[in-house]
């Protein structure tokens, strides 16, 4: 695996939202790869963040894919939204749909790519049925809610028993399926982790953390940083 196929998404929870369009072009321009989107209900999860509207309103800002996370219940009625959003990816926690494999679907049929996400406690047997609708696995490594939390080391024997069952699945079918990691990942402990078997990596505060407010090429040294890790794994 090169460099090149390790994904960073900066999840703009950590942005300053009052600039949020500039916040997303210069992290781009910075060399990040997907932009993480995280929605909160302060119902599924104990916050409230952002919703359908900001996705279309930070649509233009760039041709990056949108990572939409999804921590709401219920998720089926919200998917269409968040696709006519221009939102490229959806992932939602199976905890919060009653039938996880008809939203799978949903996702899907509007456009979407699709995936499922899976908090510290919840074990890696929902995705074994539903492999052929997944593009996305994405394991939490703190509990969700909050930026600025720390990694839970756990985390990286699941991500190993997360990428053995997509390598089986990636040999049987030759399709691809990305192991997505989220919540407290850092310049120190990103080559831990994808050496654990991840590669797309979630960084909220170690990213927007970085830097000045002021200085559009605040996020180069931060994602440089953390591609150069990458590059040693
Ligand atoms: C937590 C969110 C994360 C969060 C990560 O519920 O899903 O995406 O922004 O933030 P850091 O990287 O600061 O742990
Ligand atoms: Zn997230």
């Amino acid at each position: 695996m090169t460099s090149r196929d390790f994904v960073i998404a900066p999840s703009i929870l950590s942005a300053n939202f009052a600039k949020l369009g500039e916040e997303v072009s210069n992290v781009i321009a910075s060399g990040a790869d997907w932009i993480h989107f995280d929605v909160m209900d302060n119902h599924y999860v104990p916050n409230l963040t952002i919703g359908p509207l900001v996705c279309e309103a930070i649509r233009p800002c760039t041709q990056a894919p949108i990572d939409v996370h999804l921590m709401v219940k219920p998720v089926d009625r919200i998917i269409p939204d968040f696709a006519k959003a221009g939102a490229n990816i959806i992932t939602f926690h199976p905890e919060a749909s009653e039938h996880v494999d008809r939203s799978l679907g949903l996702l899907r049929d509007s456009g979407c790519q699709a995936g499922l996400v899976f908090n510290p406690a919840t074990p890696l047997s929902y995705m074994d049925y539903v492999m052929d609708k997944l593009d996305v696995v994405l394991l939490m490594s703190v509990n969700p809610g909050f930026g600025g939390q720390s990694f839970i080391p756990n985390t990286l024997g699941k991500l190993a028993e997360a990428r053995a069952k997509i390598d089986v699945y990636e040999q049987q079918t030759g399709r691809r399926i990305r192991l997505e990691i989220d919540g407290g990942v850092k310049v120190g402990n990103i080559a831990e982790i994808a050496r654990a078997g991840a590669d797309a990596f979630v960084a909220g505060s170690a990213v927007y953390g970085a830097g000045k407010d002021s200085d559009p090429h605040r996020y180069d040294s931060v994602i440089g940083a953390l591609r150069a890790e990458l590059g040693k794994v």
